[in-house]
Order: C-alpha cells, then structure tokens, then sequence
C-alpha cells in the first residue's frame, strides 16, 4: 500500500516544511521538499508514476507526527470503581484526537507478582487497539521479588516504573522502598517516574477537612496544597540523585514542584516532568462548579487555584524546556452513572474523599495544546510537536519509530487544517464518559485525517480503522538523558 500526501506543511520539532511525504507498506520511505513545491512536485509525479494506491491533498494544511500520550489509564481500578474507558474504546478516541501512541500503566495487585500485572494489561489491550500502545509498570509493593521483576520486565521493553509518595495504603510506597526501586533503576538503567505528592500530609489534612464538614469537591485540592508538591518531588529529586537514576516526574501542577525540577536540571541531573492540559487550563472555578460539577474535574495531582501564577508558570517552562512532556494521566469516571460500571464521580457526594481521581482528557490534548500553543501564543510550531510526540517518543525509548515524520519512522500522521475551528461538547467526544472538561470551548485547528502506520484511521469525522490495529510496543531505554 503505497500513500502520497501532497502539497502540505510537514512540520517536525526541527523542521517547518512545504513537503510530499511517500508510504509505503506502514512506514514514511521518501520526504520530498522543496522551496514552493517545485521539487516537490515533480518528486510526487515521479511517485505517483511509481504507482500510489492513494493520494492524500493535504494543501494548506499542516502534516504532523501523531501524537504520542505517555500517560493514560484505561480500564484502571481505582476508589471502587474503573476508568471507563477500555482499551478498545480509549485508543479509539485517541485517535480521534490525533493521538497515534499511547503508554498506558500496568498495575501490580499488593502481595501478587509484577509480572501478573503485567499480564492482565497485555491481555486487557491485546487485539482491542486501534493505535499502537507500551506500558509502563506501577510498583504498588517494592520487596526483593519486585526488584528481580524490574529486570524482568526491561527484557519484555517496560523500561520505566512508577511509585507513589501518595494514596498510603493503597498505593504507596515508602521512602526506604522508593530508594531501593531507583538504586536498581540506576542498575538496569529503566526510568523512575514519581507520583510526587506527601500522602502522609494530605491524610492528615483530609481527615480535617471531614471533620470541619468541608465536604465539597473544592477541598480536594485545597487539602493538597503545592507545598505536598513541592516537599515530595524535593524529596523524589534528592533519592534519584543519590541512587543515580534517572526521574520523571508524573502529573506536575504546582509552580512549587516545578522550581525543584528546575533546580535539579540546572545541577544535570537526569529529572525529567510532564504537566498536562487540566493543569494548564482547568483551575478551582472548576472545582467550585455547583451541584457537584466540580467532581469532574477531581484528579491528583489536583487542579490549583487560577489566581496563583500555576498556570503561567507550567507554560513558561513548556517554553524553556523545564516541562518536557504534555501527557494527559486521561483516566475517566462518568458524572453520572455509567452502564455498566454504575455510579463513579457520584460515590463522592458528601465526601470528597470519595471520589475517584481522575479525569478524561486523551481525546482533546492535541487539540488543546495547539490551541494554547499557537492561538494564545504559548510556544513554537515547532515545540509543540516536541510535547506532544517527540519528546515523550524519545523519553520512552520510541524514537524515531514514533514522534517524528522521518524516512524510517512509523507513518503515524495527522493531517491538521490550521484554519479550521473546532469546538469540544460532550456530544462529539469519543472516549466512554459523559463529559468533557472542556465543554463549549472553541479552539483554532481541526483533526482531519490521521494514519496509523499508513492507515488511514480517521477521515471525514469517521473511524475507518479496526480494534487490534494497534499493537504492543516493546520500549527502549530513555533516549533523553542529559
Ligand atoms: O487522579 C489521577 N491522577 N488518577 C490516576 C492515577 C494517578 O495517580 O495517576
Ligand atoms: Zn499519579
Ligand atoms: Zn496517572
């Protein structure tokens, strides 16, 4: 299957150009440039004499490598209930959104083997894709079986592992386990990556907060305040430096936590932090929303207060490469019952502690980023393909298969009509969730096309691909490291 895509704007995290892009058989095999087109456009007839199945006009639009999410939870059990999203339904929505890869997060069960985790979310995902998909691990308990199982799993390509300075009793681990974790990451040379909030302090605060009858979605946030940010990636920072391994921090929303990683990577150490879109354009007007609204947009890290300089502080350090990554940690419960899964965000009512953190969000990233990018004036062209597909591509060992439009690499594009507007509403989303955090917001740009190793996967509003498309990447080791 031989696919033309003439007459666009390639655009990559180096590169601005006016380019055809030949595939053949999955995979990009020619990048025709050329001031004006001229080259270009004699290079495509000769392709198209070659013979091409099809041809993609791609005029006036932009051609950019799919998005790559590194940070997503479908089918996650968590507070009493699951992300409602499966594999089949979240990398369909994904895709819709221009999404072409995504990490998702293996579970260890307490007390069972890593690699039974491991296991079910191969079995979860296998055949129900529609985009390509890795995993990470997340270590719920660091013994001496579980640091033989990181070796392990490096061999299966998980090469990164994620604890939590969070949620005690469930999934947290303590500081004596984090520091053993991390010195056998520096063995084996995997990733740690760091849910970087005090637990401790928040149990206390919680516990408060109940006992003051602060009950509304609103104190989730206002009981984690940037301070639990901003002490535990302290602490994160100083245990990675010290075993000598490389950190990523997960979910970063504080301005607090964002100065330790600032510090960190002014010394070189190897600390890494992603934020994501709730943080740069959700707030506590969100979580204030009445008759339990706010709940939609409970998550953890929580969404900050807009009138304390976060927000503006996580897009500066998109801008200076202090943030690296935008993910999305898209982990959906619905407002209102699901069909199956029952009651999710409403567990909560009357007791914030209750409900389950999370929010959907795999769908709208690209769109959304671009938008602050471009339309608001955030970053370059150039830096937002760097957030959102190239960068995380290289964080997680997936470059330049995925994260780039390179001859080699994986055709994973989206065709993107800068001119357009598009407009999120609950009523054209994808993902299995009756909400979106964005309801009603218009943002310049449209998802036309997108391919998935060659495939046309999404045209015309329409998925033309089929569940299993996606397959099981095995991840190499960090090729971001200082
Ligand atoms: O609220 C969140 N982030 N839920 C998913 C689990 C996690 O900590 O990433
Ligand atoms: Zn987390
Ligand atoms: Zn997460």
């Amino acid at each position: 299957m031989r696919i033309l895509i003439t007459g666009g704007t390639v655009v990559t995290a180096t590169e601005i150009m006016r380019a055809e892009v030949l595939i053949d058989d999955g995979t990009v095999v020619a990048l025709y440039g050329g001031e004006g087109g001229g080259v270009a456009d004699a290079m495509a007839r000769t392709a198209i004499e070659l013979g091409v199945d099809t041809t993609i006009d791609a005029a006036g639009k932009y051609v950019l490598p799919g998005g790559v999410d590194v940070h997503t939870h479908m089918e996650l059990p968590f507070g009493g209930t699951y992300a409602s999203d499966t594999f089949e339904s979240g990398t369909r929505a994904a895709a819709f959104g221009g999404t072409t890869t995504i990490v998702d997060f293996a579970v260890q069960t307490i007390g069972e083997p890593m690699m039974d985790g491991y296991e079910e979310w191969m079995a979860k995902a296998d055949g129900n894709a529609a985009i390509d998909y890795g995993f990470h691990m997340i270590v719920s308990d660091v013994n001496d079986q579980t640091l033989k199982e990181m070796d392990i799993l490096m061999g299966e390509g998980v090469t990164s592992f994620k604890l939590f300075m969070a949620y005690p009793g469930v999934l947290y681990s303590t500081d004596g386990q984090i520091f053993r974790a991390m010195q056998r990451a520096a063995e084996n040379g995997s990733t740690i990556m760091m849910h970087a909030e005090n637990g401790i302090v928040i149990d206390v605060l919680r516990e408060q907060a109940l006992a003051r009858g602060e009950t509304d979605p609103i104190h989730h946030s206002v009981t984690r305040p940037p301070i639990t940010e901003g002490e535990a990636t302290h602490r994160a920072i100083a245990y990675a430096e010290l075993a000598g391994c490389p950190l990523y921090v997960v979910h970063l929303s504080a301005k607090e936590a964002l100065e330790e990683i600032v510090a960190a990577r002014d010394r070189g150490s190897n600390v890494f932090a992603e934020t994501c879109p709730q943080y740069l354009f959700l707030g506590w007007r969100n979580l204030e929303e009445p008759d339990f609204e706010g709940s939609k947009y409970v998550c953890s890290t929580p969404v900050r207060s807009h009138e304390q300089g976060h927000q503006e502080a996580l897009w500066t350090g998109l801008a200076t490469n202090d943030l690296q990554v935008v993910s999305t940690d898209h982990c959906p419960f619905c407002f209102n019952d699901h069909p199956t899964l029952g009651t999710q965000k409403k567990l909560g009512l009357g007791d914030f502690t209750k409900i389950p953190n999370g929010l959907p969000g795999v769908e709208e990233r690209f769109a959304l980023i671009y938008h602050g990018a471009i339309a608001e004036g955030r970053l370059s062209l150039n830096r937002f393909v760097e957030v959102v597909a190239t960068t995380p591509a290289k964080m997680f060992g997936l470059y330049p298969k995925k994260g780039t439009i390179a001859v080699g690499s994986d055709a994973d594009i989206v065709i993107f009509d800068p001119n357009a507007v598009s407009r999120f509403s609950a009523e054209n989303i994808h993902m299995d969730v009756d909400y979106t955090c964005y309801e009603g917001m218009e943002v310049v740009g449209k998802i036309e096309t997108v391919l998935s190793k060659g495939q046309i996967i999404i045209e015309d509003g329409e998925y033309r691909g089929q569940k299993g498309d996606g397959v099981y990447l095995e991840r190499g080791t960090s090729q971001n490291l200082l």
